[in-house]
């Protein structure tokens, strides 16, 4: 018997057979993966020594706990053909997107975890939107424990996925932009690529582990270095004017609501 069972060795599932394996939660030869794919299957086996199959029966029956990490349209084509194997006593950790925790229960029996991830996941730096249906206290605190391997998890309502979709789901792709708009900023002022990225890519992750660390809100840590009369308050003047911040939340507000138009 093994102790996690993943389906879909794609991104995600990836994400958590590194993260889990990295983990002293779990022992890799307590892990069984499987794919469509045999030739992902024989990636995972060989790069995280855990075990691996083609038969998806197999995982759902020789594991307590199962990752589905399969997209969402895979879903039903997935599940159907072994739907006997899910019992009532499985815990099955739902990765798809958009997908109800009601809609899985129609499917399939078991205690049913929603998980939104995001691609940092892949380093162990996700941030993860975590929903339960009724469960043991003590088995959520097991799946708590076995998601921080993933990253930094928040428990929220499952009507609320959808936020967390538009942004952590979504959220490293702005992210991205920003820094690319830092990068270029300093080219513009002659800085070369490499220097810039180097100086950009250190600057958010600082300036996102000073807010971790302290506790402070974002906008006294950002007033702290806006001196009078300063560069700072200058840059932060025209951001004001050119709407940083209007634009991001209009941003997590459209993929949010693309998130809750997908699901439907
Ligand atoms: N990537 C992200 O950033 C992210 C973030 C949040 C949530 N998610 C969720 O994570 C899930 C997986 O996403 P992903 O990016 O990892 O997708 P992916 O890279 O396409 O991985 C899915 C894997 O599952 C395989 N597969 C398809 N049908 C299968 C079946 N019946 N049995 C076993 N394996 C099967 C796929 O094979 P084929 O390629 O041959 O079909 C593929 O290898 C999705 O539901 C997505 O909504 C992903």
């Amino acid at each position: 018997m093994f102790k996690v069972g993943v389906i879909g060795c794609g991104n995600m599932g990836e994400a958590i057979v590194r993260g889990l394996t990295k983990s002293k939660n779990v022992k890799s030869t307590d892990i069984i993966v499987s794919d469509v794919d045999p030739d992902k299957v024989e990636l995972m086996v060989e790069k995280y020594n855990v075990a691996g199959t083609s038969s998806n029966r197999r995982v759902v029956e020789n594991s307590g706990i199962i990752f589905l990490a399969v997209k969402p349209k895979d879903f039903i084509k997935t599940v159907k053909p072994i739907k006997e194997a899910f019992t009532e006593d499985k815990i099955i950790i739902s990765v798809m997107a958009g997908i109800k925790i009601q809609r899985i229960n129609e499917e399939i029996k078991g205690i049913i975890v929603r998980v939104m991830p995001n691609t940092p996941a892949l380093i162990g730096e996700g941030a993860l939107g975590v929903s339960f249906e009724k469960i043991d206290p003590l088995k959520k605190e097991q799946i708590l424990d076995l998601l921080k391997s993933l990253g930094t998890v928040v428990e929220v309502e499952e009507e609320l996925m959808d936020t967390v979709t538009g942004l952590s789901g979504s959220g490293p792709a702005y992210v991205f932009m920003f820094i690319e708009g830092l990068i270029q900023g300093g080219i513009k002022g002659g800085l070369s690529y490499k220097q810039a990225s180097e100086l950009a890519v250190q600057t958010v992750l600082g300036a996102a582990k000073l807010i971790k660390e302290t506790g402070e809100h974002p906008s006294v840590l950002r007033d702290k270095v806006s001196s009078p009369a300063g560069t700072t308050i200058y840059a932060v003047h025209k951001l004001e004017e050119k709407g940083l911040k209007d634009a991001v939340i209009s941003a997590v507000e459209e993929a949010t609501k693309r998130s809750r138009e997908l699901s439907e």
